[in-house]
């Protein structure tokens, strides 16, 4: 990205944190779930962010625009985020005067940038505001009562009939990860790119539907101890976990609160990586591990090289990938014959994120980046990865050697999986 599209990046992030932060003072105040914080946190926390990378080099010991006990209010290590609505937040006007002051200094900062620097931290800046951005559209999706977002835009059609089909990923040595050099905006765990060999292995062309979650159900996937895991029976058994979240005893769904018929055709989301595990194992399959995920996805076997996107090196548009947030849910399977990798593989970046079997871990040689607990502090923990994308990232920013995580009884996110198979 030259400077033009790193400053383009700002400004789209913005618009769209704008737009879900378009409510009146009380709404934005109100904690929708003890997994979410309030819209408001979001918004000045998106500015404190900015403002400590791009105006203060990421040292907190920069004076900064904020007094020091206000800045710690932002601090998502000090606060968890089921407490963020007990504490005396900045009014939404302050909020976006406070973001409207940082921008402004930020664009002079982007200006003084030299022609040679690739602003690697702007690029993180764009990114940071873009996860938020997902992450107040999960608290949103949360929010019991009548709709205040729209049920969201046309996409493209499915083709049903390429549900549950598979490709073969032959085995062999593949370039994993990525380097600066190619990907300047790539995130710490992303590096470096090193060849690792993958053994052979069958992945599903799209992911898992709706309609085949519903057959997981009916034949009593859900009460049927042998397609657990230990933990996953007894998280299930705690939780009396029975469908997905948001699915409703009547066959309906909720979505941004409106209610609505479950569309057979479209991946299925709100899943556990528990939930994720058992109906692997009912279908007579596995998750796939994050490897043979990356491989599928931008490995091309023929120029032995990565592709940039599944589909090559063009950036993400409407006819490849369903990204940005505003289609509010996964198009169906099929939707993107376009947007297939070199093997085949179709919707592996945006619709849902796809829970793997890998758990988080640096690849060899990780050198943690200036916002050094992005990834670190998350290694050891009981985190899984997740891979893709989902239907709420933002295009500017992901890339198929984005990898997230989570907990694995998490479901608020845009979750769903894609199956793997042993040859
Ligand atoms: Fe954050």
């Amino acid at each position: 990205m030259n400077r033009r599209e790193l400053a383009d990046g700002l400004i789209r992030a913005r618009e769209r944190t704008l737009a879900l932060v378009d409510f009146d003072d009380d709404e934005l105040h109100r904690q929708y779930h003890p997994l979410m914080s309030p819209l408001v946190w979001d918004l000045a926390h998106i500015g404190q962010q900015e403002e400590l990378w791009l105006l203060r080099g990421g040292d907190l010991e920069v004076p900064g625009l904020l007094a020091p006990n206000v800045e710690n209010l932002y601090d998502a290590f000090e606060h968890s985020r089921a407490s963020r609505v007990d504490l005396p937040l900045m009014s939404p006007k302050q909020a976006h005067s406070y973001l409207n002051t940082v921008r402004d200094r930020a664009f002079d900062a982007l200006d003084a940038l030299h022609d040679e620097d690739p602003g690697f931290v702007f690029g993180l800046v764009v990114s940071h505001e873009n996860q938020h951005g997902e992450t107040m559209l999960q608290a949103l999706n949360l929010r019991a009562g009548a709709p205040i977002l729209d049920a969201g835009a046309r996409l493209p059609q499915g083709r049903p009939d390429v549900a549950g089909s598979d490709v073969v990923v032959p085995g062999g040595p593949f370039v994993l990860g990525v380097d600066a050099k190619g990907e300047p905006y790539s995130l710490d765990n992303e590096r470096p790119a090193h060849v690792v060999d993958v053994p052979a292995f069958r992945i599903g062309r799209v992911p898992v539907t709706n309609r085949e979650w519903r057959q997981f159900i009916d034949d009593g996937g859900y009460r049927e101890r042998r397609w657990w895991s230990d933990r996953g029976w007894a998280h299930r058994n705690e939780t009396e976990l029975v469908a997905p979240q948001f699915w409703n005893p009547d066959g309906t769904r909720t979505r941004f609160g409106h209610v609505e018929t479950i569309p057979d055709g479209e991946p299925v989301q709100h899943v556990t990586y528990f939930e994720a595990e058992a109906y692997a194992a009912w279908a007579g399959a596995r998750l796939p591990t994050e490897v043979e995920w990356e491989k599928a996805c931008a490995w091309d076997p023929h120029t032995q090289r990565r592709r940039r996107f599944p589909w090559g090196d063009t950036a993400p548009d409407a006819t490849r990938a369903n990204l940005g947030g505003t289609a509010r849910r996964p198009a169906e399977v099929g939707a993107y014959p376009d947007g297939a990798s070199a093997y085949g593989v179709e919707q592996m970046l945006g619709d849902v994120w796809e829970w793997t079997s890998s758990a988080l871990r640096p690849w060899p040689g990780f050198t943690p980046m200036i916002y050094e607990r992005y990834t670190q502090p998350f290694f050891d923990g009981d985190y899984r990865v997740l891979r893709g994308g989902s239907w709420a990232v933002s295009a500017d920013i992901l890339r198929p050697s984005f990898r997230n995580w989570d907990h694995p009884i998490r479901r608020q996110i845009f979750s769903g999986l894609r199956l793997a198979w042993d040859i």
